[in-house]
C-alpha cells in the first residue's frame, strides 16, 4: 500500500469502513486483488493467428517478441466478461470470425481467477487490475514499435466492456477503436465514466445493446450505439435457455457481432434520437440506415434500432420502409443522441445472485465501490 492511500485511509476513518454493513458481507472467500502489480499471473494474453489457432503463444508484457508480430496486421484484442476465461464469449464466437475472414492476430485475454462465480463484487473490484495489465501491455506494444497504435482494436464482452473502458485511462495514447458489447451494467449504473466505458474511451467507440433491461446498460455509452430487438428479450432467448432468458440476451451481442464479420445481408439498424423516442413509436421509419457491427462506418454517431431472427443467420438486411411521418412531423425531434435519459437506467430485472438473499441495496454498494476506488485506485 503506498504512503498516501494509507494516511487517506486513516483521514477517512478504517472504522467506518469495518462498521459497513455493505462491506461486511462481502464474501470473505472472494479474492479481491489489492495491491496486486502486473504483469500479473492471474491476467494472461493468449496470441491467436490463422497458423496458430489451436497453439496460441502466451505473451510476456513485458518481454514481448516482435517476430510474433509478423507480418503487420491489424490486432484485434477480446475481453471476455463475469465467469468468462479466453475461450468463453465473446473469444468462442468472434475469434474463429475473425481468422477465417481476416488477416489480422487476436489476442484473447484470460482473468478467470479474478472473475469466478459468486463474486461479482470482487469481480468488479477486480477489473482496474486487468485494466491496467491490459494497459502495460499496449503500451509495450506500441512504444516498442511491434504493433502500429492504429491497428489496436479492443472488443470487450460484458464486463469486459467495461474493462476496455477503464484500461482507457492508463493507455499513454487514446486507443483507436473500442467495441462494447452489452457492458455490465451491476454496479456500473451511478459509475463516473473513468470506471464505465464511454465516448471518451477511444476515438470510436461503438456498443451493442441486447439485454437493456438485465446484465446490460440501456443507455448510450458510445460514438454510436445499436439496440437489436430493443426490448426484454431477444427472439430465440425464451426457447434456447427458458431458465435464464437474460443470459441468453446478453449473449447474443457477441453472436451478432461476430456474424457481421460475414454476412451477406448485414445487419441494418435505423437511426432514432433515442430508445425512449422508439418506444414510443415515434422515431422516423425513413431516417438514416447504419450498418451494425464490425463494418461499421466509423464516422457514424447516434441511437440505432434493428430486428433480428431468432437464430442464426440472425441478420436481416434492410429493415422495411414504413410511412409515419405525419406522425413524426409533429415532434421536432433531433436525430442525434437525446440527452433525456443519459442518466436512466432501469432497475434490474435480476439482481446480483451474490447479493440477493442477504437484501443489499445496490446503490448503495456501488457508491461505496466508486468511494473505494477513488481512495484505492486513482485511475488517472
Ligand atoms: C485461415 O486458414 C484457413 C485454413 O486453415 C483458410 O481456409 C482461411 O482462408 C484462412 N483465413 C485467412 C483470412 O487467410
Ligand atoms: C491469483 O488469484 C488467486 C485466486 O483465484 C489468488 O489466490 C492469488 O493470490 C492471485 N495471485 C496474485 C498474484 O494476485
Ligand atoms: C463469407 O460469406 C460468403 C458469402 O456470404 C461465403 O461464400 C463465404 O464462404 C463466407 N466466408 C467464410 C470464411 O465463411
Amino acid at each position: 500500500m503506498r504512503p498516501t492511500t494509507t494516511v487517506l485511509l486513516l483521514l477517512a476513518g478504517v472504522c467506518s469502513c469495518l462498521g459497513n454493513p455493505i462491506l461486511g458481507i462481502l464474501d470473505p472467500s472472494c479474492f479481491v486483488a489489492t495491491d496486486a502489480v502486473c504483469p500479473n499471473e492471474n491476467v494472461t494474453f493468449w496470441l491467436y493467428s490463422n497458423d496458430t489457432r489451436d497453439a496460441p503463444i502466451q505473451l510476456n508484457p513485458v518481454d514481448l517478441n516482435p517476430w510474433d508480430f509478423q507480418p503487420s496486421r491489424p490486432l484485434k484484442i477480446l475481453l471476455h466478461g463475469y465467469t468468462g476465461h479466453r475461450d468463453f464469449a465473446p473469444n468462442n464466437h468472434i475469434r474463429p470470425a475473425l481468422l477465417d475472414n481476416e488477416n489480422v492476430y487476436v489476442i484473447s485475454i484470460d482473468y478467470a481467477p479474478l472473475v469466478r462465480a459468486p463474486c461479482y463484487v470482487a469481480a468488479v473490484r477486480n477489473l482496474p487490475l486487468v485494466s491496467k495489465c491490459l494497459a502495460q501491455l499496449i503500451n509495450n506494444l506500441v512504444e516498442r514499435g511491434i504493433v502500429p497504435h492504429e491497428l489496436i482494436h479492443i472488443i470487450g464482452f460484458s464486463l469486459g466492456g467495461q474493462v476496455a473502458g477503464q484500461a482507457s485511462n492508463y493507455l499513454k495514447r487514446k486507443p483507436k477503436r473500442i467495441t462494447g458489447l452489452d457492458p455490465a451494467k451491476p454496479l456500473f449504473i451511478l459509475s463516473n465514466n473513468a470506471r464505465r466505458l464511454d465516448a471518451g474511451d477511444a476515438e470510436f467507440v461503438d456498443v451493442i445493446h441486447t439485454d437493456t433491461l438485465g446484465r446490460g446498460m440501456m443507455r448510450p455509452m458510445g460514438h454510436v450505439d445499436f439496440y437489436p430487438n430493443f426490448g426484454p428479450l431477444q427472439p430465440g432467448c425464451l426457447e434456447e435457455n427458458p431458465n435464464d432468458p437474460g443470459s441468453c440476451n446478453h449473449e447474443r451481442a457477441p453472436r451478432f457481432y461476430a456474424e457481421s464479420i460475414n454476412s451477406s445481408l448485414g445487419f441494418m439498424g435505423r437511426q432514432c434520437s433515442s430508445w425512449l423516442i422508439y418506444v414510443f413509436g415515434l422515431c422516423s421509419t425513413r431516417s438514416e440506415l447504419a450498418l451494425m457491427g464490425y463494418h461499421v462506418s466509423l464516422q457514424l454517431s447516434g441511437s440505432f434500432f434493428l430486428k433480428t431472427r431468432s437464430q442464426p443467420p440472425y441478420a436481416m438486411g434492410n429493415p422495411l420502409e414504413e410511412d409515419n411521418s405525419k406522425y413524426v412531423a409533429k415532434f421536432h425531434l433531433s436525430s442525434r443522441h437525446s440527452e433525456i435519459e443519459h442518466d436512466f437506467e432501469p432497475e434490474l430485472g435480476e439482481s446480483i445472485p451474490e447479493l440477493e438473499d442477504k437484501d443489499v441495496d445496490t446503490n448503495e454498494l456501488e457508491k461505496q465501490l466508486n468511494w473505494q476506488e477513488s481512495l484505492d485506485e486513482p485511475l488517472f
